[in-house]
């Protein structure tokens, strides 16, 4: 018996800007068969084209930009705050470098071939509608770009279709 059931976009309850900006998710996707995820805590939910979205941005380094770039689709996911330490490390070592996954003792699950995590609270599932990298003379505010890009390693932002939400069952 799955843990999780469906729900609406318009039941959705939660603060995006405590459940992202604060207790960060998982942006998690698959290429060739193997899933690879990171933390992020930059991004939002709304509506555009006339559909519910998710904004999430990635650095041209990350190891998950690939992943993303090469899958249709990808999840968000968030945890209750005892993954926080979790959360930390898929946010600090890249999957380059280890099997991050493996080491989290999380277990990847699939929603119609898309990857999230069986211990997540809340999983989003999102199909990619578009992908633009932020340029340094679209800054309005100066600041923004010298304070979060002095390497010039500019994000690219991802609008991704809410496909399906699940949260916990009662
Ligand atoms: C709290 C937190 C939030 C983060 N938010 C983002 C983000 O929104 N975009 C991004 O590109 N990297 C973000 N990162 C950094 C990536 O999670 C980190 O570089 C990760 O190791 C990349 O792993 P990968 O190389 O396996 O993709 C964040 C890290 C932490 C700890």
């Amino acid at each position: 018996m799955t843990k999780f059931k469906e729900i609406r976009p318009e039941e959705f309850n939660y603060n995006p800007f405590k459940l992202i900006g604060e207790n960060w998710m998982l942006i998690t996707a698959e290429k060739d068969g193997k899933a690879n995820t990171m933390t992020a805590s930059w991004g939002g939910l709304g509506v555009m084209w006339n559909k519910n979205v998710a904004y999430i941005v990635i650095r041209p380094q990350r190891y998950t930009k690939e992943f993303i770039d090469s899958a249709d689709s990808f999840s968000l996911t968030f945890f209750n705050d005892s993954y926080k330490e979790i959360l930390s490390y898929l946010g600090t070592k890249s999957g380059r470098d280890e099997d991050k996954i493996k080491k989290s003792n999380l277990t990847v699950v699939h929603n119609d071939n898309t990857p999230y995590f069986e211990e997540a609270s809340i999983a989003i599932f999102c199909k990619k509608l578009f992908a633009q990298e932020y340029k340094p003379e679209s800054f309005i505010d100066l600041e923004i770009n010298k304070k979060c890009y002095p390497n010039s390693d500019y994000h690219t932002l991802y609008i991704g279709e809410v496909t399906k939400i699940l949260v916990l069952k009662n």
